[in-house]
């Protein structure tokens, strides 16, 4: 790749998709043949009743591995900060946002495209930068200064986000039936990482995706979705279900690290974003990620049913992770007993 063709969102609009990006018949999505929305459960934070709340987050953990949360804690002045803030970042002039570029993984601040540009056969509709957030007095110093405003709202939405998740994690500990501290214990002082996804009007989004089909590598992924224009689907029963927009809601994933964990009570399912040729979709995915050295082991065991996966460190997954291509079969059944 050139200098100008290293990201997507250059201020040019492509009339043609570029060869790179175009999937083998095979592979396309399809989008005729996708499901309207289904009823990826919406559930209130806000209700009183904690083990229906739980219960009913059993229930879509089990069987969706995809639910939504509204009345989450989250204010609504923060999360439009959060996307007014992203929105700003992907206007920048391209010189301004190249000098941020990398296509390194490794890296723990970087804006990129596509998804591993060096292991990929085809390219992704897709730029997003990639932040590390924990600790944030860490990693702060690095994100970008442009927007001015960037830093102070994307910790602060950082912050916000992780209460969150911490509180989607003792509900799941309390569904599996384990001490509400069970997940957090287990998986140490996790990480938090955010994907700030930007998919630019595409040409042609029958022949490529924004991000193919593919599982979280992490524990929890908490997505904040453009609430204006869809993309993301989830793979239930071998069949691609639309999950539009719901207001004020964030769409919560289980993550690999929590199908291991449940034994594969909870599942890690495939999702992926599709583009559209007249508007741009934004998402801000964040990551809450196992410490590097915690021992991932099944906590509960089904009768009769043995560890499914073998014992192993989040920093020997997430290595594994990022060694493969995104659309490569489930990683955790390279770790299975
Ligand atoms: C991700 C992801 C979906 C979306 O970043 O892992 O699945 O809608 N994003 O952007
Ligand atoms: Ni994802």
């Amino acid at each position: 790749m050139d200098t100008h063709t290293k990201v997507l969102s250059s201020g040019i609009r492509h009339s043609n998709l570029p060869e790179s990006y175009i999937r083998p018949e095979s592979e396309r999505p399809r989008l005729s043949e996708v499901l309207p929305c289904k009823d990826v459960p919406v559930i209130d934070l806000g209700c009183e009743d904690r083990t229906k709340i739980a219960q009913l987050i059993g229930d879509a953990c089990a069987n969706y591995g995809f639910f939504q949360v509204v009345n989450h804690g989250v204010t609504i002045e923060d999360v439009e900060k959060m996307l007014g803030a992203a929105d700003e970042f992907f206007k920048l002039p391209v010189e301004e946002k190249l000098k941020l570029y990398s296509d390194d993984p490794s890296k723990t601040m970087r804006l990129s495209t596509s998804f591993n540009v060096n292991k990929e056969k085809v390219h992704n509709w897709r730029d997003y930068l990639r932040l590390h957030c924990y600790p944030l007095h860490q990693y702060v110093p690095e994100w970008p200064s442009n927007p001015p405003s960037f830093k102070e709202i994307v910790s602060n939405y950082c912050a916000e986000v992780r209460k969150l998740g911490f509180r989607l994690q003792e509900l799941i500990s309390e569904s599996l039936g384990l001490e509400g501290d069970y997940i957090k214990r287990v998986l140490g002082e996790q990480g938090q990482h955010m994907a700030v996804n930007y998919y630019p009007p595409c040409p042609e989004p029958e022949l490529t995706y924004g991000l193919p089909g593919h599982t979280d590598p992490n524990a929890l992924t908490i997505l904040l979705q453009d609430s204006q224009v869809s993309g993301l689907q989830v793979l239930q029963n071998g069949k691609w279900f639309a999950v539009n927009p719901h207001p004020n809601a964030f769409v919560i994933n289980i993550g690999d690290q929590l199908q291991a964990l449940s034994n594969g009570k909870y599942k890690s399912v495939w999702h992926r974003a599709v583009v559209n040729a007249e508007k741009a979709r934004m998402s801000v995915a964040s990551f809450l990620c196992p410490h590097d050295d915690a021992v991932i082991s099944p906590a509960t065991q089904q009768h009769g049913v043995g560890a499914i996966y073998r014992d192993f460190t989040y920093a020997e997954y997430y290595k594994k992770f990022w060694s493969r291509n995104l659309d490569q079969e489930h990683c955790l059944e390279l770790f299975k007993n």
